[in-house]
Parts: structure tokens; sequence; C-alpha cells
């Protein structure tokens, strides 16, 4: 229930949505290797299993972030002095509340802007802050971020005081090098000087460590790769055989990413009536579902830096598993 403190806006209808997804299966699983874009992921189930994986013992980054944003947050606060937090993908918005608590004992705190693809997990997000925080301004965006480049995806961000806008959860490591500079560059357009941005990124650890958050012993990981073949099999009519894939996580360390795949069981042959599409897979085949890259701090600082990002600050935890980087728009 949205009330008069918020806010909701979407930009993404349902005919909208719908020509995406059909647009992503024709470009990605009819090439080769075969892909499907990690947004997709997140139906109210996928958004749910999400939340699952944040906390499983093997899935260290949430509660590293979340860790590290309790001891920094009210040094953000101080530094940046922001009256107003943009948050791209905000999924559950819980971390967030952490900023959001800073800001307004710093006494600056007046709007918090919400952007997900995700309704369902925007919707549950602002009824949760509704209870917790009855006079903040909420508003609310259901949007795609990477629309048109990226370029498109950031038009919604509105026009509010001092802004920060924040990207956490390691969501930037979906993207690839090529998405990552298109997407730095589009927050930078999107923004004023002065203003800031602050970004969670993953580190590269040990490869068991990452390997593990990724593929975990109670399969929750598993179930949320393979919702996303339930998801074309509801939006589409596709009659994609779901437990007949098998997840697949491994270290890619050229392009330094963890890479989900869903890998057929058997030779599989699928109908998509809503893409216009078939697809024959042959056994052993993969779809590759998403791409979670990790970072070495000072190459980020560096990417950031050349699409008018300069990091001022950046943070990282003991174990060096995770840091956020902070921002002053040039
Ligand atoms: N920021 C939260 C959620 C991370 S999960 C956290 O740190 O826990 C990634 C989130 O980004 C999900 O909520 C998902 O719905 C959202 N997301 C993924 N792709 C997106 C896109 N293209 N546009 C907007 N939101 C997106
Ligand atoms: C959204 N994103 C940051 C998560 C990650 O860690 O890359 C999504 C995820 N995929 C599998 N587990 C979690």
């Amino acid at each position: 229930m949205v009330n008069s403190t918020q806010r909701l806006d979407v930009h993404l209808a349902d005919d909208a949505r719908a020509e995406a997804l059909v647009a992503d299966v024709r470009a990605g699983l009819a090439a080769q290797p075969r892909s499907l874009p990690p947004k997709w992921f997140y139906d109210a189930t996928g958004s749910e299993l999400f939340e699952q994986i944040t906390r499983l013992p093997e899935y260290y980054p949430t509660r590293t972030e979340k860790a590290l944003l309790a001891d920094c947050a009210p040094e953000i606060a101080s530094i940046t002095g922001a009256r107003t937090i943009v948050e791209l993908g905000s999924g559950s918005s819980e971390k967030t509340r952490l900023l959001l608590d800073a800001l307004d004992q710093a006494g600056t705190l007046a709007t918090y802007v919400a952007q997900d693809v995700s309704p369902a997990a925007l919707a549950s997000a602002m009824a949760e802050l509704e209870k917790d925080y009855p006079r903040l301004a909420v508003h609310g965006v259901v949007s795609d971020f990477s629309a048109g480049g990226f370029r498109d995806g950031l038009r919604f961000v509105p026009e509010y005081p001092d802004r920060m806008m924040v990207f956490l959860g390691g969501t930037i490591g979906t993207l690839d090098p090529i998405e990552r500079a298109a997407f730095l560059a589009a927050m930078r357009e999107s923004l004023h000087p002065g203003e800031h941005v602050l970004i969670g990124a993953g580190l590269i650890l040990d490869e068991a460590t990452m390997v593990a958050a990724y593929d975990d012993d109670a399969g929750v990981t598993a179930e949320f790769n393979r919702n996303v073949l339930a998801v074309m099999n509801r939006e589409l009519g596709a009659d994609f055989p779901v437990e007949e894939f098998e997840h697949v996580a491994v270290w890619d360390a050229s392009a330094q990413w963890i890479e989900m795949r869903l890998r057929a069981r058997s030779a599989i042959a699928v109908r998509i009536p809503g893409a216009g599409l078939d697809v024959d897979l042959a056994a052993g085949e993969e779809i590759r579902t998403e791409v979670s890259a990790k970072f070495d701090l000072l190459s980020l600082s560096a990417e950031m830096a050349s699409q008018g990002l300069p990091v001022a600050h950046a943070w990282q935890d003991p174990d060096s598993r995770f840091a956020l980087l902070l921002a002053r728009v040039e």
C-alpha cells in the first residue's frame, strides 16, 4: 500500500516488459554460446530466493557489506551531507537502512528513491519502510536500469537536492567491462557535479570461497538459477523441463568473474512460442545466466575515475572480501 509519504512510478509496463523479454530470449538463446540476462531471475519467487541466498552460510557478500556499512555509514553521511539517496537495484532495501539511519542522525535525510526491476521486491521493501520510517519520503521506481544501453535506463533518475546514488550488493559485477563503462558514464550523466556515487563491490578472493558462495550446499542458488526457466515457461509459454538443468558455477580467472550456467542433463528440445523460437540443446550444452565479477579495488577505482567518478574514499572489511567506493561527481 503506497501512502502519502510514498510514491510509486512504473516505467516498465507489462507490454514493455514482455517485449524486452522476447528480444532478450531471441538474442540470447539463438546465439552461441547461449545466454540469458540476469534481470529475468527476479520475479516474486526469484527475489525471495535471492533473499534466502543472502542468509546462506556460504554467501558472504551481503553480511560482509552490511558489517562494512554499519561501520562506515556515519562517515559517509558526514562526507556527503546527502539529502537524497537514489538506489539502483534496491531489492529489499535492508542494508540501505544503515545509510538512511546515518543520514537521519546527521540531520540531512529527506528522500529515498528506490529503483528495481522487480515490482514484488519493491512493493515489499516499500511496505517495510513505511512501517519503520513513516515520515520518510520514499519514491519507488519500477524500471530497468540497463534499458537502451543504460542511457534510457537512468533517465528516470529524479531531481532531488544533494543526491547520493548507491549501487550495493556487488550488482556492478553482473555487468561486463563494456557495460560497466556505459553504466558508470550514465550514472555520471544523471547527476550534478558535487553529488556522490557509492558502489559496493565484491573483491577477488581464493577460488574456493568465491565458488562456494554461488554453489551452496542447500541448493538455494541452484533453485534461483533454474527459476529463470520457470519465468520463461510462465511468461512465454515455453516448455523448459526445469529439473533437467544442472546448476553450474565456475570461476573464470581471465575474466575475473563467477559464471553461472544451466547445463542440459540430456538432449532437450524446447519450444518457446511467446518468442517464436525453438531451441535444440545437446546433452551437456550450457546457457550462461549470470556473471558476477569480483574486483581489485585499484582497478575498479580507475574504471570509475575514467568515467568522471573519481573515488575520494574507499573502505574494505578486514578480510578484504568486499569494498565500498565513494566518488564525488566531477
Ligand atoms: N541491492 C540489494 C539487491 C541485490 S540483488 C542488495 O544489495 O541486497 C540485485 C537486485 O537488482 C535485484 O533486486 C534485482 O531485481 C535488481 N536488478 C537486476 N537487474 C536490474 C535491472 N536491469 N534494472 C533494475 N533492477 C535490476
Ligand atoms: C545481484 N548479485 C549481486 C548477486 C551476485 O552475487 O552476483 C546475485 C546472485 N547470483 C547468485 N547468487 C547471488
